[in-house]
């Protein structure tokens, strides 16, 4: 009697001290230490030792010490590769071996353990057994044939790191979840819904896999078509301020949209996002609240969205004067009116002008002015900004003035016959009226005044280039009044020596 009580104080000492070590573990972050196997060990423990001899019959008796043994080294097993891998990992004191590896030696030691106990216990020849029996083997072959595929699929999603426990991974199907454990035999996913997914590993193995990592971001695509008749760099930026105004919408990295593909009736365009949920469901919120914002800023941008319409239309040729960006007669007169160039020309000047003009329109980035080639226009900014840019002897491109409306390019080449001295890039969408050199021949013809300003703005933009002194600046002024004289000379009407040099 004293034995077992003194039994049942150790059995009951080893559980709270378990217990405690597990509380600790939790408090420390470090693995649980294994509960289940050693408990289990202590109690049959407890109880093989309180039964009398006379209960149980002699030849049980290997039996219950072949069970008993058996479960205290399965135990002994787990507690030491708790505390010599698991642990010691957890603190980076040494690293940690691939789970699979882990289990799978587990498997064989406890494996070896069973042979030796039921050998030595029980009198059991294991080995024998399985070698000499032929069916045995075969049925066990083709029985373990899909066990042994997970198993190798196992340690190979392992030791190849395709994942991790608590990724988000998605396997095709539909299937798509957080890994919350990989095993000898299955992959564990708990689905966005809550449900836990089990997946033999041999599936696993054998679909592509998409891994998010534990948290996203992941990128998000979105399409959809807007009107032909919202200019793209409009149409972009109304997505994109719809993007970064949607807290779901991470800013780093931060939204695109960008023409996709020209539709029927409309203009498709993709908008990127990045979001910080992967699941699938996160993305039809994301989608739905970002199609219906979208709805409403076109709406304040006086825009809807375009409806499936078919205009049937015999194609025309553009009469000649047809301006691209739809500015009309007068709209170009008053441009032209505004211009530094032309504003004092008289009015007849400018009507005789406007017609042979027109305006066009450049998206953002789009090179307006290629350095070097030749040149036979000049631009009057209506609407966006352009940079210029000089390319330096060593190759380097140089922004070397930016400019906005109204502003004048071009002109230079235009009006000396040199190649275009430098790039003009639009950095926003531009409206930009152009006259040709051919058209500004009827008024120039006997205006010498507007010849001289003209040569005055070339010397100053051409000064600031090669950053020239004003003697020379002044010198180059009238050679190349001189040079616009030949150049227009049939038209002016005039003796280009009698002008200035
Ligand atoms: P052109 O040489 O015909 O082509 C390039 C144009 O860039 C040039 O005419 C000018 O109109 C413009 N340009 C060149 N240098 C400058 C400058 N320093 N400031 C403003 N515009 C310039």
């Amino acid at each position: 009697m004293m034995a077992i009580l003194t039994n049942l104080l150790i059995a009951i000492g080893l559980q709270i001290l378990l217990l405690t070590i597990r509380v600790l573990c939790r408090r420390r972050r470090i693995p649980r230490i294994p509960l289940r196997l050693p408990s289990f060990a202590i109690w049959l423990w407890l109880i093989l030792s309180s039964l009398p001899d006379s209960l149980v019959a002699l030849r049980f008796r290997p039996w219950l010490d072949s069970a008993l043994l058996l479960s205290q080294s399965y135990a002994a097993l787990q507690l030491l590769v708790w505390c010599t891998l698991e642990v010691p990992g957890s603190v980076s004191w040494w690293p940690r071996p691939p789970k699979i590896l882990r289990d799978l030696g587990m498997l064989v030691v406890a494996a070896v353990i069973t042979v030796m106990v039921l050998q030595e216990q029980a009198k059991i020849n294991v080995v024998g057994v399985v070698t000499t029996s032929a069916i045995l083997t075969a049925v066990i072959g083709l029985a373990a044939q899909e066990s042994l595929k997970d198993l190798f699929a196992g340690i190979v999603l392992q030791v190849d790191s395709s994942f991790q426990e608590g990724d988000f991974i998605s396997a095709g199907n539909g299937i798509e979840g957080w890994v919350v454990s990989l095993t000898l035999m299955s992959t564990r996913l708990q689905h966005v819904h809550g449900a836990l997914i089990t997946l033999p590993n041999s599936k696993m193995w054998s679909t592509e896999i998409r891994r998010f990592g534990p948290r996203g971001p992941i990128a998000r695509e979105i399409h959809l078509n807007l009107d032909l008749d919202l200019p793209p760099e409009k149409a972009t930026t109304v997505l994109t301020e719809v993007a970064r105004s949607n807290p779901l919408v991470l800013s780093d990295p931060e939204p695109t949209a960008f023409v996709y593909a020209y539709a029927d009736h409309a203009i498709t365009y993709e908008l990127e996002v990045w979001q910080e949920d992967p699941t699938d469901n996160g993305f039809d919120v994301l989608r739905g609240q970002l199609l219906a914002q979208i709805w409403y800023a076109l709406e304040r941008n006086g825009r809807t969205l375009p409806y499936p319409v078919r205009e049937l239309r015999p194609k025309a040729r553009p009469a000649a004067n047809d301006d691209p960006a739809g500015y009309d007669l007068p709209s170009r007169l008053d441009l032209l009116r505004q211009n530094v160039l032309f504003g004092h020309l008289n009015a007849s000047q400018l009507e005789q002008i406007a017609p042979l003009t027109r305006c066009i329109r450049y998206a953002s980035g789009e090179s307006i002015i290629v350095e070097g080639d030749q040149g036979d226009a000049l631009f009057q900014l209506v609407r966006g900004r352009v940079e210029v840019i000089k390319l330096m002897d060593d190759g380097r491109p140089k922004t070397v003035a930016q400019l906005g409306v109204g502003a004048i390019f071009g002109e230079m080449s235009v009006f000396s016959d040199h190649p275009r001295s430098a790039s003009v890039r639009a950095i926003e969408e531009c409206v930009l009226l152009e006259v040709e050199r051919d058209d500004l021949r009827p008024v120039l013809e006997g205006n010498p005044r507007l010849v001289e300003e003209l040569a005055q703005l070339v010397s100053e933009r051409r000064a600031q280039l090669i950053s020239l002194s004003q003697e020379v600046k002044q010198a180059q002024t009238n050679q190349l009044i001189h040079q616009m004289l030949q150049i227009f000379s049939n038209l002016t009407g005039g003796d280009a020596d009698e002008r200035p040099r």
